[in-house]
């Protein structure tokens, strides 16, 4: 019997501003997840948030892309939101994009990581969720637990994880997607995946028996949209140890601050810091951008945790860099890089204030 792990995500409101969901709408989600947990839908939940982005981690035996699974996230997002609108929090219903549900939330607005597999004797997994950010922050950190020696010893010593990892990447504006294997085919998959906002890791799996090992969302709001309604905060499950990266190779990418789009209106570049989940709660010039990760032990489809591993005072360092490097960052004021180049300025309000002066624009002779 397969168990089934399903991150879904979304922001339905938060406040002041886009700082921190409140309990109330944590609340109300909970009571949707316990309803639905009593009538055996669901085995287990837990209600995450990191920032202003609400986190249903759920287990079940329902497989991916169930359509009672994606109503029951769907469902508690929309009382979410009413509690939101009553609340008047900024924001209420930001990310359900559209009204009608029709079986499955993609393509809706919410994010989505989903895997399924056998539950080994001892089932330990990571939930990772960011906040003013897009999911290619999520590239470099999986592409180097994964496929970078230098990070993960078990590439090396572990006969598991020797063979390699099988990348799925998917073409996010041409809705297209590549198998590739490391660690032969590493080149290729740094060609692509270097590029965050076109080509995403979608999930890994282990070459040596095909399992899988890790699934990312990789829903982008304003292809959605068509413009900017907030940003596309992204979610992650990874399972770790006997096979695949442990706790602390999965997490060790995030040592380093790297930078990532999202910050400020979605428009600017700036440090990823790891914080606990209390502390993902973004205020400076509205972050800077944060993740969480959470471990769990999944048992007979029940979740055991969380544990909050970047609560771990060996992140402090890391947090110190970041906010060495947000502070660099912002001292570009309007300009690129901090700024966003303009490809990814087009969906957001910009080009309304550009319109204003076009008619000014003379031929230079
Ligand atoms: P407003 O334009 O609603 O003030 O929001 C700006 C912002 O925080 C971007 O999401
Ligand atoms: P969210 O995408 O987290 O709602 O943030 C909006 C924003 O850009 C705040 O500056
Ligand atoms: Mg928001
Ligand atoms: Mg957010
Ligand atoms: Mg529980």
């Amino acid at each position: 019997k397969k168990v089934t792990l399903s991150v879904i995500k979304a922001d339905v409101g938060s406040y002041p501003g886009h700082v921190v969901v409140p309990p109330e709408l944590l609340d109300e989600c909970e009571k949707h997840l316990e309803a639905a947990q009593k009538k055996k839908i669901i085995n287990d939940f837990y209600v995450a948030h990191c920032g202003d982005d609400i986190n249903l981690i759920m287990t079940h035996y329902r497989g991916v892309d169930s359509s009672e699974i994606h109503k029951l996230a769907w469902d508690s997002f929309k009382a979410a939101t009413v509690v939101a609108k009553k609340m008047k929090l900024y924001g209420a219903g930001q990310d359900l994009l559209k009204d009608a549900f029709a079986g499955n939330v993609k393509g809706l607005g919410p994010g989505v990581a989903e895997m399924e597999f056998v539950e080994r004797p001892a089932e330990s997994i990571i939930v990772f969720a960011a906040d003013k950010t897009d999911p290619g922050a999520f590239s470099l950190p999986f592409y180097r637990a994964f496929a970078d020696p230098f990070c993960t010893p078990g590439l090396t010593i572990d006969p598991k994880m020797h063979p390699g990892f099988t990348f799925e990447v998917h073409d996010i504006v041409e809705n297209k997607k590549i198998m590739l294997n490391t660690p032969e085919e590493t080149y290729d998959l740094t060609a692509l995946v270097g590029s965050t906002g076109h080509y995403l890791i979608k999930r890994i799996y282990r070459r040596i028996d095909n399992e899988i090992s890790a699934v990312l969302s990789t829903d982008k709001l304003a292809l959605i949209a068509g413009q900017y309604v907030g940003k596309d905060d992204p979610c992650a499950a990874a399972r770790v140890q006997a096979g695949f990266p442990s706790v602390g190779e999965m997490i060790e990418p995030f040592a380093f601050p790297h930078l990532v789009s999202g910050w400020m209106r979605g428009s600017h570049r700036g440090p990823l810091m790891p914080v606990s989940e209390l502390d993902a709660r973004n205020s400076r010039l509205d972050g800077p951008s944060r993740v969480i990760s959470l471990g769990f032990n999944i048992s007979d489809g029940n979740l055991v945790g969380p544990q909050d591993l970047f609560a771990d005072i060996a992140y402090d360092y890391t947090r110190k860099q970041a906010q060495e490097i947000a502070d660099y960052m912002r001292r570009h004021g309007p300009f690129e890089p901090h700024r966003l180049g303009e490809e990814d300025m087009e969906y957001t309000n910009l080009p309304k204030i550009l319109e204003k002066f076009k008619h000014r624009f003379e031929n230079i002779k």
